[in-house]
């Protein structure tokens, strides 16, 4: 669809006492508000079931918000804002209480002028991505006669297959695909758009992106936190679900993908379907060979003995929920026939950070000794997510002095260099697009059971395969030594990044 200019609209939080939106959702809105990037009709309504006044979720979500603090801000736009917003208490699971929701709608929709025009965002636990469409639907609040609806949700997009399926299908029923948007926060952040940039704005790169050029592919994200308070939840989901099915997912997509024909949510979506057609599928028997588990055990990090994974609060003493995967995987199309790819994503890791790392073939004629190993005779171009956004290039140089000795070098840019003001925050920047109506960076639904599709063997093999080791690896570390085995040919490894994008030794600064 075409991004179009933004309308009056009403935008509804369902969940707005809880922590995303008070994190994250009404801290984007206002950012845009003070920008001047929302239309003067616009109104926000929580949803959720605490009993709260119009006045106390004022209070509660934007001007004593806990969770994201406006101190500093102006008065004038503080109070401005605060006008916008209104609250509705309900009982969510009960069908008749969307009757209260749509009397809200209606007369704030009167109030404010705004064209019959609502975005539902459900920042809710998943049990409920079923019930509040159709509810809604019940209520007539998706019919779309007089203004757009439109729906948001957060991941989980389902649980394995089976589910994400049968969650569309219901979402379908009350709702165009066209009018649901999943929001994935890293299609967000400036630097996975940019890779599209990176790739298909310079005629330097693209030529090289493929099988002839291209030794592997490697994708690390990596956290230094452990569960925190959000142990029931994860232990759940684990690091598959939680990060490699959708975050990393969309980032392979993004350095894999065709070149789109232009730069709209359909172009880009149907390549990326496209490339999700082409993953290899890891075969029941493959599961050990292509993929490792493991979990965090207690160690000290940063001077400080932190819980290992069982020992944190809501995980069972005996869970064998992975904090850390690591899988290989081949992408069968032209582009990419044979190049291997690996991705891997953990918590309690040596430091936060997401990057992609591509390391190119060596040259095919050895004319210098390299003075450095095998590993560093490969050029790698080094594209940084987060933090010290930016990208670096590695390449050997001769040393100055006699003969021919070559040293590896690196050209960097960092984003930071660019000062053109204020990068939007992702959730700023994906609620805007959907609220001009662009889906180019939200997930579509064909995509996420293309994901889930992938993954669902390594699940499975997991599950139900008690040979499968789950590796225990000490807080701080790289995650389980096997890890470093599935790198091929066994002199190579994975680059473990520093906080510092130029940086890539085993003593970096935490
Ligand atoms: C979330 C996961 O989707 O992404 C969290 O549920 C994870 O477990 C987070 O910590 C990481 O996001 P970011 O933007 O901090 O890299």
């Amino acid at each position: 669809m075409q991004s179009e200019k933004m309308k009056p609209l009403i935008f509804v939080i369902f969940g707005a006492s809880g922590d995303l939106a008070r994190r994250k959702l009404v801290p984007a809105v206002y950012d845009l508000f003070k920008c001047g990037l929302l239309p003067d009709n616009f109104a926000l309504l929580g949803v959720s079931r605490s009993a709260l006044s119009d006045d106390d979720f004022r209070d509660k979500a934007f001007l004593e918000n806990d969770l994201h603090s406006i101190e500093g801000e102006s008065e004038t736009h503080k109070k401005a804002f605060a006008e916008k917003l209104f609250y509705q208490p309900i009982d969510t699971n009960v069908e008749a209480d969307y009757a209260k929701v749509a009397d809200r709608v209606k007369a704030l929709d009167q109030q404010f002028s705004t064209e019959g025009n609502v975005i539902f965002y459900l920042s809710t636990p998943p049990v409920l991505y079923d019930k509040i469409p159709r509810f809604l639907a019940a209520h007539g609040l998706n019919d779309a006669t007089e203004g757009y609806r439109r729906l948001v949700i957060e991941k989980p997009f389902g649980y394995d297959l089976a589910t994400a399926q049968s969650l569309n299908k219901s979402l379908k029923e009350h709702f165009p695909e066209e009018e649901i948007y999943r929001i994935d926060h890293y299609l967000g952040k400036e630097t996975v758009q940019n890779l599209l940039v990176t790739r298909f704005s310079n005629g330097v790169f693209e030529p090289l992106w493929n099988r002839n050029y291209i030794h592997h592919i490697e994708i690390t994200s990596a956290e230094t936190l452990g569960v925190g308070n959000r142990g029931g939840y994860y232990d759940t989901s684990g690091a598959l679900r939680d990060m490699l099915q959708n975050h990393l997912m969309q980032i392979v997509a993004h350095v894999a993908m065709e070149p789109p024909i232009s730069p709209t949510a359909d172009s880009i979506r149907s390549e990326k379907a496209k490339l999700f057609q082409s993953l290899r599928p890891i075969t029941a028997d493959q599961v050990a060979q292509y993929s490792i588990r493991g979990q965090y055990m207690a160690s000290e990090m940063g001077g400080k003995m932190v819980n290992g994974y069982r020992e944190e609060e809501g995980v069972p003493d005996d869970s064998k929920t992975e904090t850390f995967a690591a899988i290989k995987f081949f992408i069968d199309n032209w582009r990419w026939a044979n190049v291997p790819f690996y991705i891997r994503t953990g918590k309690r890791m040596p430091t936060k950070v997401t990057e992609i790392a591509i390391t190119f073939k060596k040259p095919p004629h050895h004319l210098f000794n390299h003075a450095d190993s095998y590993v560093q005779s490969h050029n790698q171009l080094v594209i940084r997510i987060q933090p010290d956004e930016g990208l670096l290039l590695k390449f050997g140089m001769k040393v100055p002095g006699q003969g021919f000795k070559v040293k590896n070098v690196g050209m960097d840019f960092h984003y930071s260099d660019l000062s053109e003001g204020n990068v939007p925050e992702a959730y700023e920047r994906l609620l805007l697009d959907c609220m001009k109506g662009d889906a180019t960076l939200y997930a579509h639904g064909d995509s996420v059971e293309a994901s889930w599709r992938f993954v669902e063997p390594i699940l499975n093999g997991w599950k139900n395969d008690p040979s499968i080791p789950v590796y225990g690896y000490p807080a701080g570390t790289w995650g389980p030594l096997a890890a470093n085995e599935m790198v091929e040919p066994s002199d190579l490894t994975w680059r473990n990044p520093c906080r510092e994008l130029t940086q890539d030794t085993n003593y970096c600064k935490l």
